[in-house]
């Protein structure tokens, strides 16, 4: 039943991002979903929850979303066409609602911090770097101007690099720390390079 759900909402997010250009494509809802699998075996939270919430998470967000709150209302009836309880819909809801890093909430169920740590770790590392790069490429940013802040670069020092002290849960501060170490390691060498 669980497993046939799944199916279902991934194909529902394929539909949904697969021609994305901006580091939202649906490979980020999968990797987001698997690693929000593996941080709930960890910490002991409701696995189906984070799968599905981990691939629904980007649903109704304002960057990608003309009508917002069209796209989650009609998520919800489409969870509710394969028989997902309105608890579990009501749940993977609030989970979305609070998983971004601009709004600054800490969801209070671990569900949700699972989710969250798992967005939050696709945007540091090497996939980060590619995702950051992606998304300014995009939205008409330079690469790096020394004066200006509104650049892919810039975005490091601003959200990228204080992510991995942001994370909620033990498991993902551990995965962070490789993670963080290689975009410090990324900014050295390409101020070296600019230099
Ligand atoms: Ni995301």
């Amino acid at each position: 039943m669980k497993e046939k759900q799944l199916s279902r909402i991934r194909e529902y997010v394929r539909q949904l991002f697969h021609d994305d250009a901006t580091g939202h494509d649906f490979f980020h809802m999968e990797r987001v979903a698997n690693m929000a699998k593996q941080i709930a075996e960890a910490e002991k939270a409701n696995l189906f929850i984070c799968e599905a919430a981990g691939l629904l998470h980007d649903i109704g967000d304002q960057k990608l979303f003309s009508n917002p709150n069209k796209a989650i209302d009609d998520m919800g009836i489409f969870l509710n066409s394969i028989s997902m309880s309105s608890k579990e819909i009501a749940c993977i809801k609030r989970i979305i609602k609070d998983v971004s890093f601009s709004k600054g909430e800490i969801p209070d169920q671990l569900e949700g911090k699972i989710v969250q740590d798992s967005d939050r770790l696709d945007a540091i590392g090497a996939i980060g770097v590619a995702r950051t790069f992606a998304y300014g490429g995009a939205n008409n940013q330079m690469i790096h101007h020394p004066e200006l802040t509104s650049t892919s670069i810039q975005h490091f020092y601003d959200k990228l690099l204080k992510l991995k002290q942001l994370m909620n849960t033990d498991t993902a501060k551990e995965i962070a720390e490789e993670r963080h170490r290689f975009m410090e390691t990324y900014l050295k060498q390409f101020f070296h390079e600019w230099n």
